[in-house]
């Protein structure tokens, strides 16, 4: 790919969240940087999951999910567990704290500043992720914090991306 230079590709700039949900008395949740707001009437957002990921197949079994929004303070230690485990192994859960949305999707509290809840109204397939469309149904503003910009966590915290990850590439970089 001689025309493409992944620097340029890499100064596109993202936040970090965990996008989680419910499914059959399963709470499972990923972190991911590719989240954002895409209209606002309706009030939609999009994320895109790797269909590896066990939060692919919850989401597409709910057919909700909910984005938290991660503080800059946040430890490595919670990155991690949200990061680089699969919630086939662990209760990710376990431990942390969250509140229940109407629609049946985990907020959480710790170490996120906000959060809401989504239900799919559309999905994209990809070869590797699906991309999916959430209207906004609820959100809640926990508390006024720094957050954490997926830059800092490369250049303040050291973080690597998993192969999941669709933005694996920028380890290449450092
Ligand atoms: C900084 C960072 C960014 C990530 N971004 C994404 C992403 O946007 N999409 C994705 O599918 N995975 C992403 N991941 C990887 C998932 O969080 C990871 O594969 C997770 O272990 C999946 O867990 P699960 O199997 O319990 O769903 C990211 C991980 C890190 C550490």
């Amino acid at each position: 790919m001689a025309n493409i230079d992944m620097k340029a590709m890499f100064s596109l700039t993202y936040g970090m969240y965990i996008v989680s949900t419910e499914y059959n008395g399963k709470l499972n949740g990923q972190v991911a940087n590719t989240c954002m707001q895409i209209t606002s009437e309706p009030l939609c957002v999009a994320v895109c999951i790797n269909k590896a990921n066990l939060t692919t197949e919850l989401v597409s079994s709910r057919g909700a999910f909910s984005v938290s929004i991660m503080e800059r303070e946040v430890p490595m230690t919670f990155i991690g567990q949200f990061g680089f485990k699969s919630g086939r192994d662990i209760d990710k859960f376990a431990g942390v704290k969250y509140r229940m949305s109407e629609g049946g999707t985990p907020l959480i509290e710790d170490w996120c500043a906000a959060a809401f809840d989504a239900k799919v109204v559309r999905t994209v397939e990809m070869p590797s992720h699906i991309l999916f469309v959430g209207e906004v149904r609820e959100s809640v503003f926990f508390r006024e914090a720094p957050l954490l910009t997926y830059s800092d966590y490369h250049t303040i915290k050291k973080g690597k991306s998993p192969k999941t990850a669709p933005t694996f590439g920028f380890n290449t970089l450092k």
